[in-house]
Order: structure tokens, then C-alpha cells, then sequence
């Protein structure tokens, strides 16, 4: 690698600068090794979606606090950013992060918007943009230098339509936020439900920005469905789940099942008895029962003071995808060489093993079915079925 750049450099130099470029370019090789490794985060602390930004950002610390500051020699930098969740603030935060301060890799997104906006910015520059929060399929499909380290809304709504219509549930009234993620959960809930033969009886959409739950429930308790499917955004489930049981619904005999992004673990304790029985998919819960998590999650509250979520498991598995490439590139770093050692790997992750898919530059991962229960006295999401290597369904074409 070292005496391929060399080689370029000389080439291109020519002959005539040929005495002064060789030793300017040992040198430049040499201050690439020394200059730190710079990973730019884009994340929402304030706003709606802050709990998001708040998770992603402790886990990347505790990431580095675990594993070193340092990659094969070269020092590793992290820079934390504030979008507020707006989409223009994320482009402009992750154009000055390129241009201004050169960073080798663009982490985060909040929420799908942020990271569509980002997408042409990584694909002009060639900078990998690792997205450890926004999940509607087509993310990946934006930039050929996008890799994800969360998860799909096709890939945990898939599931939990296998799951009620394996148990006596026939009719279902859905019920989204309005954009990418929830018509993604909407669209792949109803197509998998209604192959397993049950009926979509009612299709509701609610506002992304400051929701009112209330009129859209109305029209839940109105149509009397078996259930009510539910996507929202991490953040938003504990606003509706309180407004569940204002209204009633916990106790109409319609269930409430949902993708986990309701059941949140940043949230969950604090929702109370309402929360207790509903069933949801997702691919981490705080409470899996593996040696890797156990560790994960002592360490991560002995650090932050608060219960890991989903988003926190990404944002730690996004920093090591680029520990690890970094490692495979001997500190070297450079878009694509990253980008490649970025493809493929496999490794235990806190939710279970785990895979980027080479192709679609995704995640493939176990997906549970959960139930949400009291043990020692807080409310977690107790896996009791799976899915394994789930595939973003997105993706087949
Ligand atoms: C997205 C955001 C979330 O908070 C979530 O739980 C799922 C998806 C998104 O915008 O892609």
C-alpha cells in the first residue's frame, strides 16, 4: 500500500520534479499515519428525536473507552454533531465535516430524511457513511458508500405479521408515522399478514412532528379490529401508550402489537402496566440473554446512568464495522478501501450475530418476537421467538 502511493505519486510527478517529490512524498505517507482518524457523527441531541442522539453518542463512547483509541497506530477522533433532526442542518453539518474538517467517516442519521439528505454528499466525496439509526429499506440503495449497522422496517414487520396470524388474529387495523419508515412498516405488515390469511380492516397514518394520538385512536376504537399494528419512531412510544390507556383501548380487547420501536427500552420502564403483555419484533432487546449483551449492558449503564436501546446497540456495532475495516486497511483508512473491508464481516453483536451483507451493504440479523414483561421489578421485551439471518425483505426483488 505504502509503495503504491509512492509509485503514483512518482509517476505522476514526472521526471522533472522527480528529486523533489520523492522525499515530499515519503513524508506525506508518513502524515497520513500520524493524522488522527476522524469518524463525524450527525445526530439529533435536541428536539424530538434527542433520545436518539443521546443513545447513539454514549455507545460510541463506550466503544472507544472498550476497545482503544487508537486503530493500527492510528489515532482515532471522534466528532460529535447536533442536526435538531432537521434534514438541511444535516446536509450542511456533513458538507463542513468533508470539506472543513476532512473527516474519513460519516456515522449516525437519526431519522431517514437525515440520512437521504446525506447520501449524495458521501457519494461525491467518497466518504463511507455508516448509518447506525434510520431504517427505511431504500437508504442503502442512495450511496454505494452507505453501509448499515440498525436495521430495516421490512425486516421486524415481517415477522410479527407471521405472528398474528398464527394466533387468532384476523383483522388488523395499521397504524404509522407518515413517512419512509412507517409505510415501509405499513406496506410489508399488510402484504405478509394478508398472504398468511388475515384481513387489513383500517389503515392509519399519524404526522412524524408533534403527533396527537387521540383522534387517530378514536378511529382504532371505532373499527373494532382483533388488533392495531403500530410503527413510531423511537422517542414517541411512551406519548402513545399513555393515550392507549387514557382511552380505554388496553381494555376494549383489542391488542396492540407493534414493531419494538413502540416498546422502546429507552422508554419502556416508564410507560407502567399498560405496556405489560404487548407483543412486538424487533432484533435487540436490553434484555437478551447472551454473555456479549449481559456485558454490553452492565458496562453501558455503569457508564451512562441509563438502559441501552436499540439505537445504542447500532451506534456500538457502527464503531466496530469501522474499527474493524480501519484494522484491515493497516491504519490507512481511504473511502473505498474502507468501504471494502467493510463488506462481509461477521461478529457477535449484543443483540446476536450479525452480518453485512456484501451486496446490499446491510444488515442481516436475528429478528424476536417479544413480550413485554415484569422481571425484578422493571418492564422489559422478553424474546421468546425468532427469525434467523432475516434479510432486508426490501431488497428482494
Ligand atoms: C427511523 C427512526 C426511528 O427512530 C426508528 O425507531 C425507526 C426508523 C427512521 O426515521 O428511519
Amino acid at each position: 500500500m505504502q509503495k503504491r502511493t509512492v509509485l503514483q505519486r512518482l509517476s505522476l510527478a514526472g521526471l522533472a520534479g522527480l528529486a523533489l517529490s520523492l522525499p515530499l512524498a515519503l513524508t506525506g505517507t508518513a502524515f497520513a499515519q500520524a493524522k488522527p482518524f476522524k469518524i463525524g457523527f450527525i445526530l439529533p441531541m435536541t428536539g424530538q428525536q434527542a433520545s436518539t442522539g443521546r443513545q447513539i453518542e454514549a455507545a460510541a463512547k463506550l466503544y472507544m473507552a472498550q476497545n482503544g483509541s487508537t486503530v493500527s497506530g492510528r489515532k482515532i477522533e471522534l466528532v460529535f454533531k447536533d442536526d435538531g433532526g432537521v434534514a438541511d442542518q444535516t446536509r450542511r453539518i456533513a458538507q463542513e465535516l468533508v470539506v472543513n474538517d476532512k473527516v474519513d467517516v460519516l456515522a449516525g442519521f437519526g431519522l431517514t430524511p437525515l440520512a437521504l439528505a446525506t447520501a449524495p454528499i458521501a457519494t461525491q466525496s467518497k466518504t463511507p457513511m455508516v448509518v447506525t439509526a434510520a431504517a427505511t429499506s431504500i437508504i442503502t440503495e442512495q450511496s454505494p458508500y452507505i453501509v448499515r449497522t440498525s436495521f430495516t422496517l421490512p425486516q421486524v414487520s415481517v415477522s410479527i405479521a407471521e405472528w398474528a396470524a398464527k394466533n387468532k388474529i384476523k383483522k388488523v387495523v395499521t397504524f404509522v408515522a407518515d413517512y419512509g419508515p412507517g409505510l415501509d412498516a405499513e406496506k410489508f405488515f399488510k402484504s405478509q399478514f394478508k398472504l398468511n390469511g388475515g384481513e387489513i380492516t383500517g389503515e392509519i397514518r399519524s404526522p412524524l412532528r408533534s403527533p396527537d394520538f387521540a383522534p387517530f385512536l378514536q378511529k382504532v376504537a371505532d373499527l373494532k379490529p382483533d388488533a392495531v399494528f403500530v410503527f413510531l419512531p423511537s422517542g414517541q412510544g411512551a406519548a402513545f401508550m399513555k393515550q392507549f390507556g387514557e382511552r380505554g383501548l388496553d381494555k376494549s380487547g383489542i391488542k396492540l402489537i407493534a414493531t419494538g420501536d413502540v416498546t422502546d427500552d429507552d422508554q419502556l420502564n416508564d410507560m407502567g402496566d399498560v405496556a405489560l403483555g404487548v407483543v412486538n419484533s424487533h432484533h435487540y432487546s436490553a434484555a437478551h440473554p447472551s454473555a456479549a449483551n449481559k456485558k454490553f449492558v452492565q458496562a453501558f449503564e455503569a457508564q451512562s446512568k441509563f438502559r441501552p436501546n436499540f439505537m445504542a446497540v447500532a451506534g456500538y456495532d457502527g464503531m466496530r464495522v469501522i474499527y474493524s475495516a480501519l484494522g484491515a486497511t493497516k491504519g490507512q483508512g481511504g473511502g473505498d478501501a474502507l468501504l471494502a473491508a467493510m463488506k462481509g464481516q461477521v461478529f457477535e453483536s449484543p443483540r446476536g450475530q450479525v452480518l453485512i451483507d456484501a451486496q446490499t451493504r446491510d444488515i442481516v440479523q436475528d429478528v424476536y418476537i417479544r413480550k413485554v414483561e415484569k422481571q425484578n421489578g422493571q418492564l422489559y421485551n422478553v424474546e421468546f421467538d425468532v427469525q434467523k439471518a432475516v434479510k432486508d425483505p426490501g431488497k428482494a426483488k
